[in-house]
């Protein structure tokens, strides 16, 4: 286990109904005037952003609004919230929605109060704000990329077609509200979608060459496992509460480091499946269903013990002397839970035209996340060069 530093400012308050007390909850960490930030149609269609502006109305909250948050946020409306929070001297951002609000939130907290344009911090790896951010909170609706317990906000340039994270322990919001009585919305796909994301966001902690992790393995097989299930149960009952909150408090722990402590990490699909976002704005969460198999098949063997063991203590895979053959079948396996939940396999399924330049996108992955290295790689059990980046995105084809 490597030494590690953990800070989680995070007060989450889960349960159904929670969002109702949003305004009671709130007002420790609000003395002053808030932007209320949402997406598009969904807070207006099921009622709950006239619930949500009640519930401040009704504790004193002095606030203004801001909507049209679209997935794949874009900061180009970050810089429009970041305009109205300076005009209006906000000092707090309430997000309302799923990852894409709250990452939009995020960007535009630690934009107020810094006086380079935002993007700048996205564009540098490893950036460190001036000033720091304003804080967050956040009423979820959607339990998926992890965010309303995450500092990481990851936006989206239109016109160069980049989507960039950024990290700052400050983004963790004060306060994050998981009612899954909001979840009884959404449609089955975006639940197949943020299921793929959760599991990817352990498997990017989880695929390591770190030693000596045995609680964290522990720990991260058993959320694996839930997310697995949960996700079954609500491909069959999308109005079950009780699985909407143990996948959502799942994708939570899948996102908020817990299952990292220690371990060396990867986030190699991550990068692959960002690229995708950017060039084509598919789901996060479908991109990942295609990078993810094809990934695992181009790395398992530099580090087959890992791979053998979570094909074993995850996908349920008989232990056997023929590593591959275990490994092979837990691949099969995830391939199967995703094909159940209706998840893309291929470049094709998601839409990718055949025209695709892989290997520039392989490029400009590894120049993000290979920290300026002479070579840059993805990091993970194999550091993965362009060359192979663009192999494993063909193999998805
Ligand atoms: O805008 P509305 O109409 O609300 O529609 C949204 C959106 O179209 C809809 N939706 C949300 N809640 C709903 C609902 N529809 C019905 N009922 C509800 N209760 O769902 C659609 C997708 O929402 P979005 O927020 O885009 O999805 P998600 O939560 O999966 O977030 C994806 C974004 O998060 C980023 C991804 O890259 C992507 O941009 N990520 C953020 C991370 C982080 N900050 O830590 C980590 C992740 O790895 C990820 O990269
Ligand atoms: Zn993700």
């Amino acid at each position: 286990m490597l030494n590690f530093d953990y800070h989680n400012q995070t007060r989450y308050v889960y349960g159904p109904g929670e969002h109702l007390n949003l305004g009671k909850h709130l007002k420790a960490f609000a003395p002053g005037r808030i932007l209320l930030h949402y997406g598009g149609g969904s807070i207006v269609r099921t009622g709950l952003l006239d619930r949500v502006r009640k519930s401040l109305s009704d504790a004193g909250i002095d606030f203004v609004e801001m909507g049209g948050v679209k997935p794949n946020p874009s900061v180009s409306l970050v810089r429009e919230g970041i305009s109205l929070c300076r005009k209006e001297q906000v000092s707090l951002i309430l997000a309302v929605g799923g990852g894409s609000v709250i990452d939009s939130a995020k960007g535009i907290a630690v934009g107020v109060p810094n006086s380079c344009d935002v993007w700048e911090l996205y564009s540098h790896k490893g950036s460190v704000p001036e000033k720091h951010p304003l804080p967050v909170a956040c009423v979820l609706t959607l339990p998926a990329a992890g965010s309303e317990n995450s500092p990481n906000t990851v936006l989206s340039e239109e016109h160069s077609q980049r989507k960039l994270g950024f990290k700052h322990m400050g983004l963790r919001p004060v306060l994050s509200i998981v009612d899954p009585t909001l979840f009884l919305s959404l449609p089955q796909a975006q639940m197949a979608y943020g299921a793929c994301d959760m599991l990817c966001h352990i498997f990017e902690r989880y695929f390591t060459n770190t030693t000596h992790t045995a609680l964290t393995d522990a720990l991260a097989e058993a959320t694996m496992r839930t997310i697995i299930t949960q996700a079954r149960i609500l491909n069959h009952d999308l109005q079950n509460v009780e699985a909407w909150g143990q996948l959502a408090l799942s994708g939570t722990i899948a996102h908020n480091d817990l299952l990292g402590l220690g371990r060396e990490q990867s986030w190699a699909c991550h990068a692959l499946e960002h690229e995708l976002s950017a060039v084509y704005d598919v789901p996060h969460g479908a991109g990942l269903a295609v990078i993810v198999p094809a990934y695992m098949e181009a790395v398992w063997s530099y580090n087959p013990g890992i791979f053998a063991q979570w094909a074993t203590n995850v996908m349920g895979v008989t232990p056997q002397r023929d590593t591959a053959a275990v490994v092979h079948e837990g691949i099969a396996r995830l391939r199967s839970w995703y094909r159940e939940l209706g998840l893309p396999q291929t470049m094709q399924e998601l839409t990718i035209p055949d025209t695709a330049d892989f290997a520039a996108m392989a490029h400009a992955a590894c120049k993000v996340y290979g920290g300026g290295a002479a070579i840059p790689t993805l990091p993970g059990v194999h550091p993965i060069t362009a060359e192979e980046a663009a192999a494993i995105y063909n193999s998805a084809r």
